[in-house]
């Protein structure tokens, strides 16, 4: 077996404060709006006045308007310090807020591959935005490119970006900056675990990077094995992971946190799920890589707890299992026992998520924590009710809507989904406690969160998210997004963590 090798490349660009344009910036970006005469554009101090107008007249020259996400390059005005601007348009000056900076930023980090170091202006509007932006913009997965297909110099992402702002030495520039650029790292490692191929992370490799990072963040670590997960009953994981050859594990990573109120975070790890025996289509199953989106989320989430040195104690429960067909798999009709004793028919070994998340949220309950949040790409149904980027959110009313309102105030925008109480019976089960799926489609994402309800113990704050689109960008690339894994929901869940942590 593979050692666990975390990456060693890093995860994005270099971010660092600056009060001037350094001579060794290449491009200065800035942004521009529209306005009623025009494009304006907004840079600081990083250009005195006669230059900004010369820039300004430039990019209207070309066509400049400010609208969303325009991009205009120029050669940049003599005595400027660097060679070209970059302006990216933020749109209606009454529109621009920190998602539309961070959104812009992406784009502009985007285009400037091949640039090693870049200054923006950027930061003065929004610099935890425009810092969170630029990082999460220049990523890019590019470890199974061997030298034949690597990018080239032209092609390399931006290695450095110099975040304009008046003090760069004050407190609070420096501590925004310091989290964004953990927010940045720890949604880039979500991906560079969701990026990388099922040949690769299986279960225990997975776990054993898991542990990696817990190890080096602090964490305690606890790595169940299929021989302590038969000893403990956990029947969902083992059902799910009994037709691969690569074991399944439950890995358990722990932030205690300094008093105040406990998370626990679970977190869907399928790291490949060719559907089992309900084997699913040829079409597009390489994207079921993305299967373990809301464990890759989960491991970073609460690696992140302990780097930010949140108050608030984050139980992370991530249970990791390949769902393959072969002669050792479940079949549909099997039953199979969840942690804890309810008894499960499979109808459908598809529906393979709730079975592993079932065993988990009984087990991270018997730790009563005050909160429970779970995640993962569970249903297709997710993107049918609402599409491909915005999650859907589920649970106990009240943590269900604040968890739905902070990751709509930081740009993942879950939304809030009713549980209807008249699905619950259509999980009803003939031979045993419970069936794995309803006979119907109707209402796929609330029917899975329905049967996860029934694992959640009683007077825990619950909230599920569910992620299918939105964890892996199968399209082209949008805002600060690219290809393949996305990394949410880690900034949802880390804010309701901070959220936690100041209102209780
Ligand atoms: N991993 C899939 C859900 C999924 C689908 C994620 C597409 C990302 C993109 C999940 O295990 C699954 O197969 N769910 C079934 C449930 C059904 C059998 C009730 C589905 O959505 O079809
Ligand atoms: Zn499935
Ligand atoms: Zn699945």
């Amino acid at each position: 077996m593979s050692a666990a090798k975390p990456p060693t490349a890093p995860l994005g660009p270099e971010l660092a404060l600056a009060g001037s344009v350094a001579e060794s910036a290449e491009v200065l970006v800035i942004g521009l709006t529209t306005g009623t005469e025009g494009p304006e554009a907004s840079v600081g101090d990083a250009l005195d006045d006669a230059t900004a107008e010369a820039v300004l007249a430039g990019l209207v020259a070309v066509g400049a308007t400010g609208k969303a996400e325009e991009l205009t390059r120029i050669p940049a005005p003599a005595g400027s310090g660097v060679a070209s601007i970059l302006a990216v348009g933020l749109g209606d000056p009454d529109d621009v807020d920190a998602q539309r900076i961070r959104e812009c930023a992406g784009v502009a980090a985007r285009a400037l591959t091949g640039t090693t170091v870049a200054a923006t202006t950027l930061s003065v509007l929004d610099l935890g935005a425009a810092a969170e932006g630029f990082s999460l913009g220049a990523y890019t997965f590019t470890r199974f490119k061997s030298a034949k297909s690597a990018p080239k110099d032209n092609g390399k992402p931006l290695a450095r970006v110099e975040l304009l702002v008046e003090e760069p030495g004050d407190k609070e520039s420096t501590s925004t900056l310091a989290r964004s650029a953990a927010i940045a790292e720890a949604v880039a490692t979500a991906r560079e675990f969701v990026n990388t191929p099922p040949s690769h992370l299986y279960p225990a490799e997975f776990a054993a990077r898991a542990e990696a990072l817990g190890t080096a963040a602090g964490l305690e670590v606890e790595i169940l094995d299929e021989k302590a997960l038969e000893k403990s009953g956990f029947g969902g994981i083992l059902g799910v992971g009994k037709g691969s050859s690569r074991q399944p594990r439950l890995v358990r990573l722990t932030h205690k946190g300094s008093g105040g109120k406990s998370v626990a975070l679970v977190g869907k790890g399928i790291t490949f799920d060719t559907g089992g025996i309900s084997i699913k289509p040829a079409a597009g199953m390489e994207n079921m890589t993305s299967d373990m989106g809301g464990a890759a989320a989960v491991v970073a989430t609460v690696v992140l707890a302990a780097k930010l040195g949140l108050k608030v104690g984050v139980d992370a429960w991530v249970p990791m299992a390949e769902n393959m067909p072969s002669s050792t798999a479940q079949r549909p009709g099997d039953v199979l026992t969840q942690y804890g004793g309810t008894t499960v028919e499979v109808i459908n070994t598809d529906a393979e998520g709730r079975l592993i998340l079932a065993d988990a949220i009984v087990r991270a309950c018997e730790e009563k924590p005050d909160y429970l949040i779970d995640t993962a790409t569970l249903t297709g149904a997710q993107m049918v009710a609402l599409g491909n980027r915005t999650p859907g959110v589920m649970g106990t009313d009240e943590f269900r809507d604040r968890v739905a309102r902070i990751s709509q105030q930081i740009g993942e925008n879950a939304w809030a989904m009713p549980l209807p109480g008249e699905l619950r019976a259509d999980l009803n089960s003939k031979v045993a406690d419970l069936a794995n799926v309803t006979n119907h489609r109707w209402g796929g994402m609330l029917a899975a969160a329905i049967y996860l309800k029934e694992f959640v113990a009683e007077g825990v704050q619950w909230a599920h998210i569910d992620v299918a689109g939105p964890a892996y960008n199968t399209g082209g690339p949008f805002g600060y997004t690219g290809k393949g894994g996305t990394g949410v929901p880690v900034r949802t869940m880390i804010s309701v963590l901070e959220d936690i942590e100041q209102q209780g």
